[in-house]
């Protein structure tokens, strides 16, 4: 099983064994990313990998084995990663450290369509895993390779959901955990996490790209497991989302997924996933994926806007959706090529625009954090552009739960969210939009009376 894979640089090409990764898990000969290859991959030439043909997995085959394993109890089974196994075959069975992740609902969104003018819109909640962000998915799949390589310690650098799973999983595994975060610059639920699974949980007074530099150190000087997304074990958990949006959809190809941009790993993982079912014959088409990032944390957008040449400059990131808040984005050159061969575009969303996006989410009684919701806000610029058309199906990617970032929603429902001058920038519709979605909370002497009186006044309201 594990000699079924290699990793190939995404760079320049060279392929290595599983044991022959660096720590940093760079390329030693051109310092780019590795993507993990299977002898199936559209990458491997069919002609003189012996076996590679014969052993070529079968889609109706596998469709219906994902299926049947969801009534299986076996725990392996129980996972929405590790029912596609066949597809990432990268630890024995025995292995595999689970919380049962995946399995996510796939949520119509009517209201958020409406907004839009579109027919049909589809959310893919991430957030709805078991510590409530998509780094689950990609958690259980490195976690269980750093186990099975006998590592006692794994760490990775983190804007806060990273650190939760890899905490949660580590602690399920009996592994120690180092977390490196920037302090004051991750939203509480998220710390909170770290800290009740056990992890020791090291804030510095640096961003998160200065908490990559110091980790990127640590691991050449030390016997930890790398867990960032540079990790290529970690995508090959992530891509297993586009599985299952296929699977929930039944097998219909969506036209667009909007997926949220920070360290541009999330939208490679599920541009690999598409890829693999296109090639292996699941579907005969890709959703254009596009990405969306937050305006204050941008260098992606700003490369592509500049012709997409050029050196790719990182940006000193600021926003309130403090899980985008990257500067210098790992796997900016894995997105580029999604982009590319899917079709897709980069947006970026101001702060007004994120905060309306993400009360509109939460209307639905869906809700996500802020970084999520940059995917509505985003879009809507892809409908009024003309990109996405109104009678198509998009997917919005939802990456982290509402209670992430609790502090963000209820300063929104104060009113007390944006500066005086991002207030000052919103236009009339959002401010009338913003007027409508606000919850203040009332605070009231127990009376009945009083409370009826609140009732009246929302029944005069119009809903
Ligand atoms: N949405 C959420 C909720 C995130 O936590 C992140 C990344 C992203 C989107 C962006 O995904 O980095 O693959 O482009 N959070 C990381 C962390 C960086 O440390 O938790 P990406």
């Amino acid at each position: 099983m594990l000699s079924s894979h290699s990793l190939r640089c995404t760079g320049c090409g060279l392929r290595i064994a599983q044991n022959e990764a660096r720590s940093n898990f760079r390329c030693a000969t051109c310092g780019d990313l590795f993507e993990i290859e299977y002898p199936w991959s559209a990458t491997r030439d069919k002609a003189t990998d012996a076996g590679a043909a014969a052993n070529q997995p079968n889609p109706n085959a596998l469709r219906y084995l994902w299926q049947e394993r969801r009534t299986s109890t076996l725990a392996a089974d129980q996972s929405g990663v590790w029912r596609f196994r066949d597809l990432l075959p990268i630890v024995p069975v025995d292995k595999i450290v689970t919380l049962y992740e995946g399995n996510t609902p796939l949520y119509e969104m009517p209201r958020c369509a409406a907004l839009l003018g579109m027919n049909w819109l589809l959310a893919k909640h991430q957030g709805m895993n078991p510590t409530g962000s998509f780094k689950d998915t990609g958690m259980t799949a490195a976690l269980s390779v750093a186990v099975a390589n006998g590592f006692e310690w794994v760490a990775c650098a983190s804007t806060g959901n990273t650190s939760a799973a890899m905490a949660a999983y580590a602690a399920r595994a009996g592994l120690r955990s180092l977390v490196l975060i920037p302090e004051g610059k991750i939203a509480w639920g998220k710390l909170s996490q770290a800290m009740d699974y056990g992890s020791t949980t090291v804030q510095l007074r640096t961003d998160f790209d200065g908490c990559v530099r110091v980790l990127a150190e640590i691991v050449q000087r030390a016997p930890v497991y790398l867990l960032n997304s540079v990790n290529p074990y970690r995508l090959e958990g992530q891509k297993t989302p586009a599985f299952e949006i296929l699977e929930q959809m039944d097998w219909q190809v969506p036209h667009h997924l909007i997926v949220p941009g920070g360290n541009l790993a999330n939208c490679s993982a599920l541009g690999k996933g598409f890829a693999e079912l296109q090639h292996l014959g699941f579907i005969k088409r890709v959703p254009k994926i596009s990405v969306i990032q937050a305006a204050g944390a941008n260098p992606l957008y700003r490369w592509m806007q500049a012709g997409g040449v050029g050196p790719f400059e990182p940006v000193e990131a600021h926003t309130r959706a403090t899980a985008i808040r990257i500067g210098n984005p790992a796997s900016w050159k894995k997105a580029v090529k999604v982009l590319a061969t899917t079709g897709g575009w980069v947006e970026e969303v101001s702060e007004q625009e994120i905060a309306l996006a993400k009360a509109e989410i939460g209307a639905e009684g869906i809700g996500c954090e802020p970084a999520s919701a940059v995917t509505l806000a985003g879009l809507k610029k892809l409908v009024a552009d003309g990109r996405v058309g109104k009678e198509e199906t998009a997917v919005l990617l939802l990456t982290g739960h509402t209670l992430k970032d609790p502090e963000y929603t209820i300063q929104y429902h104060r009113g007390a969210l944006l500066s005086d001058k991002e207030a000052a920038a919103e236009t009339v519709a959002q401010r009338a939009a913003n007027a409508k979605l606000r919850r203040e909370p009332v605070v009231l002497d127990a009376k009945v009376d009083d409370v009826l009186k609140v009732l009246d006044a929302m029944q005069a309201q119009p809903a």
